[in-house]
């Protein structure tokens, strides 16, 4: 890493977090007013979360409005759903309950609330006048990051696609509450993709065009610790420990990524996941080894700093063979936890793949540390398959 100091600038919620955090959100929201609890349909329900909330809130006299119907990869219109019953309730803040889908559709209820709309969708495009109510995020996944994030990734069916339909510092939630107990109801699945999710954000921000000096702090950290202790927690769900390290991990993950960037992977996800209903974390997970070797000449270094950091046995290694190390480690960690390796494996076919580089582009590409042209990302793609 470089001794030099680059600039930049650091968003950030306040952050709560620890084993029973959540216990404090009563005293934090105390003068808020009404609140309106957006949720998915039944898991925080049933894990009893839900009620624990509203009851919290009860207890410092503040009425809880519940809308339970978030589903995975959210659309527009289902924020406009939300955004209506928002507005009839008269609410004074937002909680989302959930994983990056329930906080990425929650996020914009908020930070849109004062604005003179009476829907989402036809704010779209606007920039923001004015601070909406407090948001308050609290996670119930250990990946997408979204609880520290400025931006809202959300299916607009009528464009084709799957895109940030808004990003700016005014989305960022008030409070981010991260409460392990919370995290250990989650199921191996929805566990080993989320936190492929936040490593390879973590990669992703490591090697990014876009890294600062406080982002490469954060990244390398979560690298090592996403990657000593997402095993675990997709075998031992209620390993406390190793659902608690891996919420901070996911958590430093995501402040890294949000101030440093990410790269092709994020830029072809979300083609991917809008063309093919596929989970982001999958996705990520899939593209992961692929794109490290296709970045691997450029960032050896790091990648090998990589390497030490997860212990892998680097010993007298050369930079070279320690970076091949750290993508075998990774491909092996990716078997282990039972995610797919393969494009067929999610039914995405050779003659997919055209479509999927056509729309892939933006920000998230343009940091990738090794420029990805389309005719690279569909060699990447072909090999993948
Ligand atoms: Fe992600």
């Amino acid at each position: 890493m470089s001794n030099q100091i680059i600039g930049f600038t650091f968003r950030s919620p306040t952050i709560i977090f620890g084993r029973n955090s959540l216990d404090s959100i009563g005293s934090e929201v105390r003068d808020f007013g009404d609140a309106l609890l957006i949720t998915g349909k039944s898991a925080m329900k049933k894990a009893g979360f839900t009620d624990k909330i509203e009851d919290l809130l009860k207890k410092v006299n503040i009425n809880t409005h519940l809308f339970d119907k978030i589903v995975p990869e959210p659309t527009l219109e289902m924020l406009d759903d939300c955004f209506q019953f928002a507005k009839e309730s008269k609410i004074g803040f937002v909680i989302g309950l959930g994983g990056g889908s329930v906080l990425d559709a929650a996020k914009p209820i908020a930070a849109l609330y004062k604005e003179d709309i009476s829907t989402v969708s036809e704010f779209m495009g606007k920039e923001f006048t004015k601070p909406g109510i407090p948001f308050i995020a609290i996670p119930t996944t250990s990946g997408t990051g979204s609880e520290v994030t400025k931006n809202s990734v959300i299916k607009v069916k009528k464009e084709g696609k799957k895109y940030s339909i808004f990003r700016d510092p005014l989305m960022i939630a008030k409070i981010a509450i991260l409460d392990p107990y919370i995290t250990a109801t989650m199921p191996p699945k929805i566990t080993a993709a989320s936190g492929m999710d936040a490593l390879v954000q973590a990669i992703e921000c490591f090697v990014s065009l876009k890294a600062n000096t406080i982002s490469d702090l954060l990244s390398i950290n979560a690298i090592e610790i996403i990657g000593k202790n997402l095993k675990q927690a997709v075998e031992d769900g209620q390993n406390i420990d190793a659902r608690e390290k891996m919420a901070y991990g996911s958590l430093i993950s995501g402040l890294a990524f949000s101030n440093g960037g990410l790269g092709a992977i994020h830029g072809l996800a979300h083609p991917i996941g809008f063309q093919h209903d596929v989970p982001h974390g999958v996705i990520c997970a899939l593209l992961l080894p692929y794109i490290m070797e296709f970045n691997k000449d450029i960032c050896k270094e790091r990648f090998a700093l990589m390497a030490e950091k997860l212990d892998l046995d680097v010993k007298n290694k050369s930079i070279q063979e320690r970076a091949d190390k750290l993508i075998n480690y990774i491909r092996n960690l990716i078997e282990e936890i039972n995610l797919p390796t393969k494009l067929t494996e999610l039914n995405i076919k050779k003659s997919d793949i055209s479509d999927i580089v056509k729309d892939t582009k933006g920000s998230s590409l343009n940091a990738n540390p090794r420029k990805a042209t389309p005719e690279f990302l569909t060699e990447i793609l072909m090999s993948a398959l």
